[in-house]
């Protein structure tokens, strides 16, 4: 079920989102977070930064598992998706990094590292709340449009619209890679709460076709609509 949620302004969507991530983390001080990247998550991740400082929240106990990390990029590489984390997260609360995890671009054995992630992710236990963008395409974690919802964390090729949408972040869109690893849907949907946020004109439109639209793996994300506990919140700016 999905309660979706409209608001004016991305200022109040991150403070709503912040709210439901630090109410899991009062609930469950070890609970096990799946994060997300791009850039509608950083507002909440803010908040979340200035709710730690303040000492209203604590970190100590969680592990987070990120939804996905494009091939070939290092660690430390500042597109990469491990790095965004650490700059925009990581780095300023007290989580244990040990207890981070976010799929690894330069795995030589792709299949290897995909199954290694689902196993982490089943002997964590599932993920208690996962946090989710989603792309204009309709994509959640990197999971793209296709014939299928596909289970498992698997390689993906990257849509052209996902490049173009990515390259924003980078010098030049020949540098966005043209695949990554993303979680599947299986470890998504098995999430005990999700919170799906978007932001701006940009995605009104998709966001309403995940949300009430057909159930269809062209729009990814609209198979949430068959989780019993999704919030969706959508901020007009
Ligand atoms: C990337 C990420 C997604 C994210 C999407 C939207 O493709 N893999 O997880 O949801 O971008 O990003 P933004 O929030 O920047 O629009």
């Amino acid at each position: 079920m999905i309660h979706y949620q409209v608001v004016d302004t991305y200022e109040e969507l991150c403070r709503l989102g912040a709210d439901l991530i630090a109410t899991q983390i009062k609930n469950k001080p070890n609970a096990v977070l799946g994060l997300a990247t791009g850039s509608s998550p950083v507002g909440i991740y803010q908040n979340l930064i200035a709710l730690y400082q303040a000492g209203k929240l604590d970190f100590s106990k969680i592990t987070s598992v990120n939804l996905d990390e494009y091939v070939g990029l290092s660690a430390d590489h500042p597109q990469s998706y491990r790095y965004f984390m650490q700059k925009n997260l990581f780095d300023h609360v007290n989580i244990d990094p040990a207890k981070t995890f976010v799929p690894n671009g330069l795995a030589t054995d792709v299949d290897a590292e995909c199954s290694a992630y689902d196993r982490r992710i089943e002997t964590l236990g599932g993920i208690d709340l996962q946090l989710l963008g989603i792309g204009l395409d309709g994509h959640i974690g990197f999971n793209e449009p296709g014939d299928r919802f596909i289970e498992e964390t698997h390689p993906v090729l990257l849509h052209p619209s996902t490049i173009q949408a990515n390259a924003r972040f980078f010098e030049s869109i020949e540098e966005v890679p043209r695949s990554a690893i993303t979680m599947g849907i299986g470890s998504i949907m098995r999430a005990r709460k999700i919170l799906l946020i978007a932001n701006g004109p940009a995605k009104k439109e998709i966001i309403e076709k995940a949300v009430s639209g057909p159930v269809t793996p062209l729009v990814q994300a609209s198979i949430l609509q068959q989780h019993p506990d999704v919030t969706v919140i959508y901020s007009k700016l």
